[in-house]
């Protein structure tokens, strides 16, 4: 029989690393893709059907030579998730444009390439794309005008794929995490932004990796089979609310 494939960027740790295991769980083959070479061997050893691509998915020389080492692997692709990201957070002010570059060449310019790489191989299987946007792209909030922004744009960008690839059959969705304990978010929440993420969400708490993990898994499968251009938010309700839940709690 033949199992479906999907290619994961950002696999090598966090909610990459989770939705290739829950992936893998369900009968699907990963290519896991990650710039992180070391991170990326340890995490792929022992994962039975999963293979690692190096990979940094900004550059689209990468993207291109990769693409035609996970086909010449696997032979098909069921399912793209564009995971990889970086945050760098910071007051508009002091953000140079070297960061402000750093940030959308991976979060933006990478789903783009990948994304547009990927669309032959989806039209052989009339499949999905999910891209991984955040919270922070669909409200604003201080420190993120880099991080925000592109995330933004890659919500647009989804409704933009899936406007263009219906047509072939190809489904396009976009997550938005709420905050996960992962390295990356660890690396920019302070211990006042932690505060007030538990304040601003009713469910009172940060999400999991598994959380994610299965929202992204759902809209890769034939069960979102007539889902495409949504943005779903798997936030605890954060996006869904304004002020005064603090005030209401016991
Ligand atoms: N953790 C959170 O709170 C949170 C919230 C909202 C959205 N997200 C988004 O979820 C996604 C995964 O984040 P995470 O929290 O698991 O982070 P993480 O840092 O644990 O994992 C990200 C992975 O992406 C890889 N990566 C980064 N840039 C890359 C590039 N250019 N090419 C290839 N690989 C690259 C890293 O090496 C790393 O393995 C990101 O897009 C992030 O913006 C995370």
């Amino acid at each position: 029989m033949t199992k479906n494939v999907a290619l994961i960027t950002g696999a090598a740790r966090g909610i990459g690393l989770a939705t290739t295991k829950l992936m893998l769980g369900r009968g699907w083959q990963v290519a896991m893709l990650d710039r992180d070479s070391d991170e990326l061997a340890s995490a792929a050893e022992g994962l039975e059907g999963a293979r690692p691509f190096i990979c940094d998915v900004s550059f689209a020389g990468q993207v291109e030579e990769t693409f035609a080492a996970v086909l010449e692997t696997f032979g098909r692709l069921d399912a793209v998730v564009n995971n990889a990201g970086v945050a760098e957070f910071g007051p508009i002010e002091e953000t140079n444009f070297a960061a402000w570059r750093r940030v959308m060449e991976t979060n933006l310019d990478g789903v783009f390439l990948v994304s547009q790489a990927s669309i032959p191989a989806l039209k052989q299987t009339r499949s999905a794309l999910v891209n991984i946007a955040s919270i922070s792209g669909l409200r604003a909030s201080t420190l993120r005008v880099a991080y925000g922004t592109s995330k933004a744009a890659v919500i647009q960008l989804t409704k933009q794929q899936a406007a263009e690839l219906g047509e072939y059959g190809i489904r396009a969705n976009c997550v938005c995490p709420g905050p996960v304990r992962t390295k990356l978010a660890m690396a920019v929440h302070s211990q006042e932004i932690i505060d007030a993420y538990h304040d601003a969400i009713p469910l009172n708490r940060y999400g999991s990796e598994t959380e994610i993990a299965e929202v992204i898994a759902f809209l890769c499968s034939d069960q979102a089979s007539y889902v495409t251009g949504q943005v779903i938010a798997s936030d605890g309700g954060f996006e869904s609310t304004g002020v005064g839940l603090p005030a209401l709690r016991t």
